[in-house]
């Protein structure tokens, strides 16, 4: 990983990977793509970076020749409540774009990371502890996507050596950026409006349980599956990944420790249908025995790192 390409910079995940890549492996190595939305000038002035629309094989060709690009993180992505309102648009961006990016790994002999989902799962997977190999009947287009994407990264591996790598993430807990539209926002909005207006309505029943993980995990997670020697790689569809799970009721009152006047109820909307279909914990024995995965973040310290960051962002 010597220069490396981030699609989807400006995402959830891409605004905090791109600065722990930059750190790790010098701002000019790291090349950003930005697409519709601009990221702030701070994001803009700490390396390069240029505006690509990933369906668009020719602006991607032209990156990866104009600076030598022999990695791509590729995240860029339609999450699943948004998907479930675009369908079209959730398979274009994400299947084509993962075609592109696996074709010019192909061609340009590219290492690729890409992230799968625990969408990748359906109704009739076992809920709990999900095992890596199991029944996969996703029922969203967000979901068809991520498994079908698994299969075409397998397909790349098996067929013509793409070395692709893949964790199948489960809901993604940050302050740095707002999240993009999933069935897990609520496990993030909750603590904005606790600490802006002491009041949550979550969009899911109180005992829903779903796998979720704290950013510098889900970094951790990226970074170290790139990173470990290609002998260790033994899953090339994708990595079941787990850290914590927890229901949307125990994360309130974790959260009501540190905001005791927080006021919370449960309205379950079309996201519920969604987060059912769900697993409540995954079995990722394989990604930790296979390249030493560990996750740092649980329940407590995850909150009590959301609410101290998050109590000095909003005061700015
Ligand atoms: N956030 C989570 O909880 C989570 C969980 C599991 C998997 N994932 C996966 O991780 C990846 C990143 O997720 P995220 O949460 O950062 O998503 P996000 O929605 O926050 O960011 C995705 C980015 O892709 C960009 N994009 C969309 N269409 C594009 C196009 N045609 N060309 C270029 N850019 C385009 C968007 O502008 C956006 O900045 C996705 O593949 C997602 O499915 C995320």
């Amino acid at each position: 990983m010597k220069k490396i390409l981030v699609t989807g910079s400006v995402g959830q995940i891409g605004s905090e990977l791109v600065p722990v890549l930059r750190e790790k492996y010098g701002s000019k190595n790291v090349v950003a793509t930005v697409h519709k939305t601009m990221p702030s000038q701070e994001f803009l002035k700490s390396g390069p970076y240029e505006k690509v629309d990933t369906n668009n094989k020719e602006e991607l060709v032209n990156v990866l020749k104009k600076y030598n690009i022999d990695t791509v993180f590729h995240m860029v992505g339609i999450l699943s409540a948004v998907g479930e309102k675009k369908p079209d648009l959730a398979w274009k961006v994400n299947m084509e774009s993962l075609k592109h990016v696996l074709d010019l790994a192909k061609e340009m002999k590219l290492k690729v990371f890409w992230p799968s989902s625990i969408a990748a799962f359906g109704p009739n997977t076992p809920k709990k502890e999900t095992p890596q190999l199991t029944i996969m009947d996703p029922n969203t287009m967000y979901g068809i996507t991520k498994y079908s994407g698994e299969l075409l990264c397998n397909y790349y591996f098996q067929k013509y050596g793409v070395d692709v790598r893949s964790v199948r993430y489960p809901g993604i807990i940050s302050w740095k950026t707002p999240p993009g539209g999933g069935t897990t926002d609520y496990a993030v909005a909750v603590f904005y409006e606790a600490l802006k207006n002491k009041k949550y309505t979550f969009f899911v029943k109180k005992d829903t349980i779903l796998p979720m993980m704290y950013m510098p995990d889900a970094i951790k997670a990226a970074i170290d599956i790139m990173e470990s020697p290609i002998e260790k790689i033994k899953i090339r569809l994708s990595y079941n990944l787990a850290a914590i799970s927890f229901s949307a009721e125990e994360l309130a009152k974790e959260v009501k420790k540190y905001i005791p006047d927080l006021k919370y109820d449960f309205i379950p909307d079309e996201r519920q249908k969604i987060a059912d279909s769900w697993p409540a914990s995954i079995d990722d024995s394989n990604a930790r025995k296979d390249w030493n995965w560990k996750h740092k973040y649980g329940l407590a310290e995850m909150t009590k790192d959301m609410i101290s960051n998050l109590k000095r962002e909003l005061r700015k």
